[in-house]
C-alpha cells in the first residue's frame, strides 16, 4: 500500500493508474476510521481496481469555534486498518499543499441543498467540501467516489455538483453503519461521556418511532416532526438543533409524505453535534 503525502505523487500515480486501463474508487475521509468508513472501502474494493482513501481533516469546511483542532488523528492505525483492507494508496496531503498561499478559488452549490439543515449552524460548511471535494477528484481522477448516507445532506450536495459541473465519475451512496445499539457511527462519537453516549441513542429510537408512526398511515410532516420531538426531548441532555422532513431528492419543502423522504435530525449533547437521517417511502 502507499501512501501519498503531496498533491503532486498522488496525481502522478493516479495518472499511471488511469494510463494502465485501471478504474479507481476513491473514498474520501477525514480519517480516524471506523466500520461505517470501512464500509464505503469494501464497496470500493467490490468495484474498482485501484482503491484510494484520502485522509485529510480539510481546514475549510470547519467554522469558527468548531472542532478543527480537537479533531481526532490517528495516521498510524488507519493505515494499518486500510492496509488489511487492501488498499492501494493512502493519500495524506498536508493542509499547506492543497492550500498554499495564495490559494483563492472555491466550488459552491447553491439552493435547498446547501441552505437547508446542517447550512444553517454550519455557514460556509458545504463550500469547504465542494471546494476540497473537487480538489480530490481532480488530483485522483476516480471513475466512482464513495459517500455515506450518514451525511445524508453532503450526499446529496455531491451529487448535485458532480451533475451540475459534468465531473466524469459516479457518487455511490452507501447506507448508514450504526453501532450494535443503534447509534450512527461517527468520529465523533469519541467525544461523548458514557451519560451523553447512553442518551444519544434517543436520536435513533426517535427515527423508528416515526417510521412506526408512517406505517401506521400517518403522512403528515408537522405531526411527525412533532413525535420525534417529544421523543429526543425525554433525553435531558439533548439540546435540539432541527428536527426536519424534506423531499429526499432535492430537500423541497413538503406537507406530507408522499414518495421518498429524509427525516434528518441534528442534536447537541454538552458540545458534541451528532447527527442522523432515516429515508423514507410511502
Ligand atoms: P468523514 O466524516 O470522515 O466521513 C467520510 C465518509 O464516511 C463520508 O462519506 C461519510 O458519510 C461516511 N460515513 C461516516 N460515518 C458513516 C456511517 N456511520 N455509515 C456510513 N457512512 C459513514 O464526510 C467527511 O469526512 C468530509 O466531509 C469529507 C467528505 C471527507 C470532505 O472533507
Amino acid at each position: 500500500m502507499e501512501i501519498m503525502k503531496t498533491v503532486e505523487d498522488m496525481q502522478q500515480w493516479c495518472l499511471i493508474q488511469k494510463r494502465a486501463g485501471r478504474s479507481i474508487g476513491l473514498v474520501p475521509t477525514m480519517g480516524y476510521l471506523h466500520e461505517g468508513h470501512l464500509a464505503l472501502v469494501r464497496q470500493a474494493r467490490q468495484n474498482c481496481d485501484i482503491v484510494i482513501v484520502s485522509i485529510f481533516v480539510n481546514p475549510i469546511q470547519f467554522g469558527t469555534g468548531e472542532d478543527f483542532d480537537e479533531y481526532p488523528r490517528d495516521l498510524t492505525r488507519d493505515s494499518e486498518v486500510l492496509r488489511q483492507e487492501r488498499v492501494d494508496a493512502i493519500f495524506a496531503p498536508l493542509a499547506s499543499d492543497m492550500y498554499p498561499r495564495g490559494f483563492n478559488t472555491y466550488v459552491e452549490v447553491f439552493g435547498d441543498v446547501t441552505e437547508k439543515l446542517c447550512a444553517r449552524s454550519r455557514p460556509g460548511h458545504f463550500k469547504g467540501v465542494t471546494t476540497v471535494c473537487s480538489k480530490l477528484f481532480h488530483i485522483c481522477q476516480p471513475d466512482r467516489a464513495y459517500f455515506g448516507q450518514k451525511d445524508a445532506q453532503q450526499l446529496l450536495v455531491m451529487q448535485k455538483m458532480v451533475r451540475d459541473l459534468n465531473f466524469p465519475l459516479e457518487i455511490v451512496p452507501v447506507p448508514i453503519v450504526r453501532e450494535p445499539d443503534g447509534l450512527a457511527m461517527s468520529s465523533r462519537n469519541v467525544y461523548l461521556s458514557p451519560e451523553e453516549r447512553r442518551q444519544a441513542l434517543v436520536l435513533y429510537q426517535s427515527l423508528q418511532e416515526a417510521q412506526k408512526l408512517i406505517n401506521s398511515g400517518e403522512r403528515k410532516v408537522e405531526t411527525i416532526k412533532g413525535l420525534i420531538r417529544d421523543c429526543i426531548e425525554s433525553s435531558p441532555l439533548a439540546r435540539i438543533d432541527y428536527i426536519e422532513i424534506y423531499d429526499a431528492d432535492d430537500l423541497s419543502d413538503i406537507e406530507e409524505i408522499d414518495g421518498r423522504a429524509l427525516i434528518a435530525l441534528a442534536v447537541k449533547f454538552g458540545n458534541t453535534r451528532l447527527i442522523d437521517n432515516l429515508l423514507v417511502e410511502v
